[in-house]
């Protein structure tokens, strides 16, 4: 079974049909292009991976389990980053608060979901106790999980979390190259600069893929280097990532697959050869030349 595994995925907004059967899949470590024109449903596909559009139809499996539909009761913890053409930055906080942010608010939802998995536990216990045949052995486990959950839940525990990711978010910064910029705010970085601090962010939930939306398509060409150079460093650490890009070179020097869309359908797929070199898809073809046209 693949790392990830989209199946016959289908959006509309309204009457417009932008997905029309959608279907691929992608080992562990694998980096996928995805290019095509304009308006051809890219960024609808990775936002419905992220949920941040919800697909009408299909399936998505992310490492064995079914991400959509969502299965009721069942809790997936898999997850799938984004990296958004124009960064999407909180311009009130500096590069290391955006990037710890989400791992804060994410430390304050966990503390509050555990504070209720200890009222659950309590009340279990209690009527555990109840029975009267309950086994002694099963009502220690049950009381270690409780002491274990309560060292959880106190506001130490919660302070040294953040302090932890404080920590992983100047790790991150210093990773993708902002080690003198940590403290400054989004106004005050060039556009490659924002990127990267977005990566970090993105980074920093450790998500299972990474998506990334024109990353540079929003940055002046002597900026999208920088902003290249990081991605190929997360590809050589192992990150699965999808990356829509209109940077072919790139594409070809990055990717193992490259997928081809067009009005809604995966029109080629294959290695960077086949796709972008070899190509015998006329739609394929035409749409190469005009992309070397524009240089
Ligand atoms: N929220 C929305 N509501 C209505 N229509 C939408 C919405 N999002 C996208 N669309 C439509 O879906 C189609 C595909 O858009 P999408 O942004 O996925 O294309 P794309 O391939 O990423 O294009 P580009 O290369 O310009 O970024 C377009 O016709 C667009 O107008
Ligand atoms: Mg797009």
């Amino acid at each position: 079974m693949a790392f990830l595994e989209v199946k016959d995925l289908y959006k509309s907004f309204g009457d417009t049909k932008v997905l029309k059967g959608i279907s691929f899949e992608l080992e562990k470590g694998e980096v996928v292009s995805i290019i095509g024109s304009s308006g051809n449903g890219k960024t609808t596909l990775i936002r419905c991976l992220n949920f941040l559009e919800t697909p009408n139809s299909g399936e998505i499996i992310l490492d064995g389990e079914q991400i959509f539909p969502v299965i009721k009761g069942v809790k997936s913890n898999k997850t799938i980053g984004m990296v958004f053409q124009n960064f999407n930055l909180f311009p009130q906080y500096n590069a290391l608060k955006n990037v710890t942010l989400a791992l804060d608010l994410k430390a304050d939802r966990d503390f509050k979901l555990r504070k209720k998995e200890l009222k659950i536990l309590n009340k279990q216990i209690k009527e555990y106790k109840k029975q009267q045949d309950f086994s002694q052995e099963e009502l220690d486990k049950l009381n270690a999980n409780l002491l274990e959950l309560k060292n959880t839940l106190t506001k130490q525990y919660l302070k040294e979390c953040k302090e932890q990711n404080l920590q992983e978010a100047n790790a991150l910064l210093d990773r993708v190259g902002l080690e003198d910029k940590k403290l400054n705010y989004p106004c005050e970085l060039s556009g490659g600069q924002q990127q990267r601090v977005a990566i970090a962010r993105a980074l920093a939930l450790k998500p299972d893929i990474l998506c990334f939306d024109e990353p540079t398509s929003a940055l002046d060409p002597e900026l999208t280097g920088e902003v290249l150079r990081v991605i190929r460093g997360l590809r050589d650490d192992g990150w699965t990532m999808i990356i829509i890009t209109h940077e072919m070179e790139f594409a070809k020097n990055v990717s193992d697959k490259v997928i081809f869309m067009s009005e809604g359908v995966i029109e080629e797929m294959g290695t960077p050869e086949q796709v972008l070199v070899n190509s015998t898809h006329e739609k394929t073809k035409a749409f190469l030349q005009k992309s070397l046209e524009k240089i």
